[in-house]
């Protein structure tokens, strides 16, 4: 099979082996193929080397016992399956996809007994934010978050989470930012942040949104940068009036969105804030 815009030479991991990601088969009664009941992981790296392992590695264990799926395996196991997929694909600055589903079953919705989870990795080229993204920033709408209550498990039910990226493309702009009950939640796959005289804040960590890896990483070069940073709930108007909001994501790393719902964000221009994180950001990869 050939497999549009992907290189289907690369060597996958699937179950213990490794395949040509264009022969890589798994069972139409999988359950993350029937259910959407899996989770995943996507772990950048640059220069070959994962960024912020340690903090993927602990997230997926979070991830695999809030859906009660047990590989057996530890996180040392899954640490030298993602190093090993990477050093294999031979490519510098990319990304892990890691996924695991509860396996191939007769359909019954309840879990079945006896099954083996399915373990999938597979590592791709990754494009790191360009000079037009830096400079200029992100465009974004709003819109209400339709997803479910499960938001902090990095489940494969992606749905709501699709639908909002394609509301975004369908309004020709990069991405969303999704309000539940009058409050900022997060984007379609990353995590919004908001600046208002000085002070970063960010939605709180609980079931409506997903802990990025990021929101931590951020956290923490705010506070070595001395920047104040709030975790709290923060409402349309809050969104509205700030100075910066900015973005997070494996793939996105940091970047400013300066125009929501067609109109400029603060200045309309990267913010003194974001070029602050932006530089820690980029010098903790140069550290990797
Ligand atoms: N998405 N929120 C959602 C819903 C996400 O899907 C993601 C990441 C994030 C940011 O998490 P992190 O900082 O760990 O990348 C927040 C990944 C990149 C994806 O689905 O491809």
């Amino acid at each position: 099979m050939m497999i549009p815009d992907v290189d289907n030479d690369s060597m996958v991991y699937l179950n213990g082996d490794y395949v040509r990601l264009g022969d890589a088969r798994i069972s139409v009664l999988d359950r993350g193929f029937i259910f959407g009941d899996g989770i995943y992981e996507v772990v950048p790296a640059y220069g070959g080397k994962p960024f912020l392992m340690q903090e993927h590695l602990a997230r997926l264990a979070r991830s695999l016992k809030a859906v009660r799926i047990d590989t057996g395996k530890t996180a040392a196991d899954w640490e030298h399956l993602i190093l090993d997929v990477l050093t294999r694909s031979g490519l510098d600055t990319c990304m892990a996809y890691l996924q695991v589903t509860r396996g191939v079953a007769k359909r019954e919705h309840a879990f079945p007994k006896n099954c083996r989870p399915t373990v999938f990795c597979m590592v791709s080229p990754m494009q790191r934010p360009d000079a037009a993204q830096r400079e200029q920033g992100l465009s974004a709408v709003s819109m209400p978050d339709e997803r479910w209550l499960h938001c902090e498990i990095k489940s494969v039910s992606l749905l709501g989470n699709v639908f909002a990226k394609q509301f975004a493309v369908d309004a020709g702009v990069d991405d969303v930012l999704q309000f539940r009950n009058g409050h900022l939640s997060e984007g379609s796959s990353s995590n919004i942040w908001v600046v208002k005289d000085q002070v970063l804040r960010a939605p709180v960590r609980d079931h409506l949104i997903l802990e990025g890896i990021r929101y931590g990483f951020l956290e923490r070069l705010a506070a070595q940068a001395e920047i104040a940073f709030e975790s709290r709930p923060i409402t349309r108007q809050e969104v509205d009036r700030a100075d910066e909001i900015l973005l997070t994501s494996a793939t996105k790393e940091v970047l400013p969105i300066t125009r929501l719902d067609g109109r400029p964000v603060g200045t309309g221009t990267p913010g003194p804030i974001y070029a602050r994180l932006r530089t820690a950001y980029d010098e903790a990869i140069a550290r990797l």
